[in-house]
């Protein structure tokens, strides 16, 4: 078998520690509830592969507005002025004025947006923020029907990794379709130590074709990156 193309995270730490990143082509779950830097922390796989190899990315946002984003990831030095000719970030309502006609279904046009910019521009990095929202504004009937074709979907598109974020909370009894559907699934989450310090975590629970650590890992970010060190145990 020959070695794929792997993505770098360019999360400090974590790269070596999954055989050098995610294979291209896989379709990865970014999960953890609000506030555990999925949106930041997926855009800066966009912002460093953009920087670093002049890869191209599409951020498409159903969650938060573009100019929300911006401000933020700004404020996070991951200004996305230096990379505008690589990063296209969008919003819900973006897609809404650029198609014609409007669809009312979201998932439809969601994919028909994909479509037709791939078309033109070789996008191979595309962040979805989040698949939670997409599918509650969707009204999805077969949960199970809808994911299955969408990551499908996804993964025949040539070359292109994707990172689709989710909302939920892991718990032990409910593992997700997505879960099982997922060619990999990145765990952030945060826990509150005492009324002043909150530690944040990152694991990689599942990345298939490749030898990674599984184990919870302190998430930092510093200055304009993030990285990952061991847990100290106490
Ligand atoms: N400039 C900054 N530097 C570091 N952390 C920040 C900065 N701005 C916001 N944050 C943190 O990022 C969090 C939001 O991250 P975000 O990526 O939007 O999370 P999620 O998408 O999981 O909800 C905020 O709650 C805040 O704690
Ligand atoms: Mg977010």
């Amino acid at each position: 078998m020959t070695e794929k193309e792997r993505i770098r995270t360019y999360i400090s730490g974590l790269d070596d520690k999954m055989s050098g990143g995610i294979p291209q082509g896989h379709v990865v779950l970014l999960s953890g509830n609000p506030g555990t830097y999925k949106s930041s922390l997926s855009y800066s796989i966009l912002y460093n592969n953009a920087i670093e190899n002049g890869i191209k990315g599409l951020y498409i946002s159903f969650q938060q507005s573009r100019e929300s984003l911006i401000d933020q990831f700004r404020s996070m030095n991951m200004d996305p002025e230096d990379v505008k000719e690589k990063i296209t970030i969008v919003d819900v309502s973006y897609l809404r004025e650029t198609l014609d006609p409007d669809p009312d279904d979201w998932i439809e046009m969601f994919k028909r947006y994909v479509e037709n910019i791939r078309a033109t521009t070789d996008y191979e990095l595309l962040v979805l923020d989040s698949l939670t929202t997409l599918e509650m504004i969707s009204k999805v009937e077969d949960r199970r029907e809808t994911l299955f074709h969408i990551f499908e979907w996804l993964r025949n598109f040539p070359g292109l990794t994707s990172f689709l974020l989710t909302e939920r909370a892991r718990t032990k009894e409910s593992l997700r379709e997505e879960e099982f559907l997922a060619d990999g699934t990145i765990i952030l989450s945060k826990e509150r130590l005492d009324k002043v310090e909150t530690r944040r975590y990152l694991a990689v629970d599942k990345m298939r074709s490749t030898a990674h650590e599984t184990s919870y890992f302190t998430l930092l970010f510093d200055e304009d990156h993030f990285q990952v060190t061991r847990v100290l145990s106490d």
